[in-house]
């Protein structure tokens, strides 16, 4: 039985292991996938555990992305230019960096747009809009990002060939595409964008997966975009990643199923807290 897993800090809230488990299960792999929560001092003694028991493979999150590069052997090259690794392969000991992150964008993307010399919006510069960022431009799209601290949207547009907006500045932004990268609208109604710029723009995509329909997806359908969850992104990062560590390539519907599901159960279980 091969063993795979997510370190994160924390990781009682995720659905990858109810999306890699419905994978292993569908595809009859001989695999497992739990959850180790992983303090960041532990980080480096987390790493060389993943060798010792000959772990297979993890996906990586919040808040290890960034300091796990220097623990790897080797980092492809897509997660060195993001800056980022959201996957571990062990490589019989040789553990491999990866970045799946901007995969799932792209395509969560692609199958609503075509980006080639497209003009996208994004809000926020922190570590998920590096990935989302780097796959707008991979594709061909032109970027304008927007952050509450310029100086952060000022660096991000300098690595990778964006130009960088005051937030203030967010009332006149216009383009086809619109993607929020913040937290804002994370188990909250509020939404990141003034309701009235909504209807500049074809296609609004958030990286908020809770809820699924944030407030700036329910107001930008309600001005007649097409609307994107943070859900398909995640999905489709997912099958990415499975197919590094098993070499092929699961249904992102059968994902899906299998985070909804868990969603669902996650948000009874908060119910019955309350
Ligand atoms: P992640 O890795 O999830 O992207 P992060 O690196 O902490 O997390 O980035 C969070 C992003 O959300 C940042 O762009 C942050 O803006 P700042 O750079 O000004 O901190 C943005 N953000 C968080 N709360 C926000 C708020 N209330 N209004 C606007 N932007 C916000």
């Amino acid at each position: 039985m091969d063993v795979y897993g997510i370190i994160g800090w924390p990781v009682a809230h995720s659905l990858s292991p109810a999306m890699h488990n419905a994978a292993f299960k569908a595809l009859g792999q001989e695999a497992v996938y739990g959850k180790f929560p992983v303090a960041p001092e532990r980080l480096s003694a987390a790493v060389e555990g993943l060798r010792a028991l000959g772990i297979k493979g993890v996906s990586v999150t919040i808040p290890h992305k960034e300091a796990v590069r220097s623990l790897l052997q080797d980092i492809h090259q897509e997660a060195q230019e993001i800056g980022a690794v959201n996957t571990i392969l062990n490589d019989n000991g040789r553990l491999v960096g990866f970045n799946t992150d901007w995969q799932g964008a792209l395509r969560a993307l692609e199958e609503q747009i075509s980006l080639k010399g497209k003009e996208a919006v994004v809000l926020g510069a922190g570590g998920a809009a590096r990935a989302v960022v780097y796959a707008l431009k991979k594709a061909g799209a032109l970027v304008c990002i927007y952050n509450r601290t310029f100086t952060k949207a000022q660096e991000l547009a300098l690595t990778f060939g964006a130009k960088a907006f005051a937030w203030e500045a967010l009332s006149e932004a216009r383009g086809h595409i619109l993607i929020n990268t913040t937290s804002v609208g994370l188990k909250e109604d509020r939404s990141p964008a003034p309701a009235q710029i909504l209807s500049r723009f074809q296609v609004v995509m958030d990286i908020v997966y809770t809820p699924l329909e944030t407030r700036l997806l329910r107001e930008a359908k309600a001005q007649g975009c097409k609307t994107i969850s943070g859900l398909k992104m995640l999905v489709y990062q997912a099958v990415e990643q499975f197919y590094l560590w098993r070499g092929l390539r699961p249904e992102a519907r059968l994902l899906e199923e299998a985070a909804l599901a868990a969603l669902t159960k996650e948000e009874r279980h908060a119910e019955q807290r309350n």
